[in-house]
């Protein structure tokens, strides 16, 4: 047990770092608190005009997931490779190190996703990107991700890590709850309009 938990705690230090909010002062776009939706993400870092920093945002927190999730498992398995991932995504919502208030978890949960299983992961890109392409809504594509997680998971013979689908789900919806209220209100803003 203490060694799953070191690993949910490795996870959750890689997870927290916020490089959306690194990016954006490192290439000086300013802070991502007053611009769009106040995100740390891929999606509001776009929002500043700047899409090289959009992409690398997302390759970065979707890195950070698949590298928690290939370390774990390689010092010690699929049971700690799981639990990796939780810490990932838990330290990327909930960074110390910006008072717990980070980010929404798509890329990152995208990364862990093909680090754990990558048909799921890949089904699940497509998913994202099919659901972004037909609403031009980012968190469209993030709701759509994460609730055909699961149903992948089954699909491909995954079924050992639905629990963690079904907690990793959760987590996206609820942090999502602020773009759910937009998205039933219309007032979502779309990819590619600025603020
Ligand atoms: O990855 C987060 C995305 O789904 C929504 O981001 O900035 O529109 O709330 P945002």
């Amino acid at each position: 047990p203490e060694i799953i938990l070191l690993w949910a705690l490795l996870g959750y230090i890689i997870g927290s770092i916020a490089f959306g909010m690194v990016l954006a002062r490192v290439m000086g776009l300013g802070n991502l608190r007053s611009i769009g939706s106040g995100n740390i993400g891929a999606t509001n870092v776009l929002r500043t005009g700047n899409k090289k920093a959009a992409a690398l945002t997302l390759l970065l927190d979707g890195a950070k997931g698949a590298v928690a999730v290939l370390l774990a498992r390689a010092f010690a398995g699929e049971d700690a490779a799981q639990v990796a991932a939780l810490g990932a995504m838990i330290g990327h919502c909930y960074p110390i190190w910006l008072g717990f208030r980070g980010g929404k978890g798509v890329a990152t949960f995208l990364g862990i996703l093909l680090a754990l299983a990558w048909p799921v992961g890949l089904a699940c890109c497509a998913a994202w990107a099919v659901a972004a392409a037909l609403s031009r809504i980012s968190s469209m594509g993030a709701l759509a991700a994460a609730a055909s997680s699961t149903f992948f998971m089954v699909l491909f013979g995954y079924g050992e890590m639905l629990l963690l689908g079904i907690a990793l789900t959760l987590l996206i919806f609820w942090r999502h709850r602020d773009n759910i209220s937009r998205i039933r209100a219309g007032t979502e803003s779309r990819i590619g309009q600025k603020g």
